[in-house]
């Protein structure tokens, strides 16, 4: 388990900063909704905690501890990613056992001996059958490639996952399912959650907090109880209003 904070970041592509002073934590096991419109820079926050795009100044601390620009095997392993499209962190060519394997070997989190077993294992944990670690990412469903692409994550035992809109190319009664198993495997393995999307009612169902970002800053963070009880700043409620129902709406 580990903290995550996020502390004035800004991040640039050429001369367009994408991402102004951002700043926002998420306590030990704790989940954060990063909402907002199209472009607004929530992907480019996301991608800066997970180490794959620099940011220009401000910090990222993960237990209180700066992580270096260059990250260590340990501190890339320790934040992994799940993308919107699971075939970014998949390769087509490889099946599912051959993509596990590889990252428990190279992270050696078993020996090798127990590398079939845990292969196994990490299919019991997305409700995955055994048979599937011998199949490749193209042949499953969009709701199965997405639990692959999760148990590629959880593979290497991280203790924060960045979700990045996960949901939102899945069917609506799929969406539904992933979501279940992402919060009770957060709840189980005790994930710090950095979850992104539009989709406000994902966020409702998922996480403790929300953070609002409009053109590259932070426009609200709150509790998810006060966000949704009524936001303070009227770009929230605007937010707010454009979701035609809120599934699995705290009441
Ligand atoms: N690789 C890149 N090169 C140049 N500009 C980029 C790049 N990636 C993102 N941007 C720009 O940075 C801004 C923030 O983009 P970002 O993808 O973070 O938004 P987002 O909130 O994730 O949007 P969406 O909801 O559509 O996924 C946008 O103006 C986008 O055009
Ligand atoms: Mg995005």
């Amino acid at each position: 388990m580990s903290s995550l904070t996020v502390s004035h970041i800004s991040v640039s592509f050429g001369a367009f900063q994408a991402v102004r002073e951002v700043s926002f934590d998420v306590p030990s096991g704790g989940s954060i909704g990063l909402v907002g419109e199209s472009g607004s820079g929530k992907t480019t926050v996301a991608r800066a905690v997970a180490g794959l795009h620099p940011a220009d100044s401000g910090e990222i601390l993960m237990d209180g501890r700066v992580l270096p620009s260059r990250r260590a095997r340990a501190q890339r392993r320790a934040i992994q990613m799940v993308y919107q499209d699971p075939y970014t962190s998949l390769n087509p060519r490889m099946t599912v056992r051959q993509i596990l394997s590889e990252l428990l070997r190279f992270h050696r989190i078993v020996p090798k001996s127990q590398v079939r077993v845990r292969c196994a294992e990490l299919m019991e944990m997305v409700r995955l059958s055994e048979s599937s670690l011998d199949a490749y990412p193209s042949q499953f469903s969009g709701g199965q490639r997405q639990r692959i692409a999760l148990a590629r994550a959880l593979a290497v035992e991280p203790s924060v996952l960045v979700a990045d809109e996960p949901t939102s190319a899945l069917d609506a009664s799929v969406q539904a399912s992933v979501i279940e198993l992402l919060v009770q495997l957060q709840r189980d393995l005790g994930l710090t959650l950095l979850f992104v999307s539009h989709d406000l009612g994902v966020v409702n169902a998922l996480c403790e907090s929300v953070v609002v970002m409009r053109a590259g800053e932070v426009v609200e963070a709150s509790s998810a109880a006060d966000f949704f009880a009524g936001p303070t700043q009227p770009y929230s409620r605007e937010l707010l209003a454009a979701v035609p129902r809120l599934p699995g709406t705290r009441k």
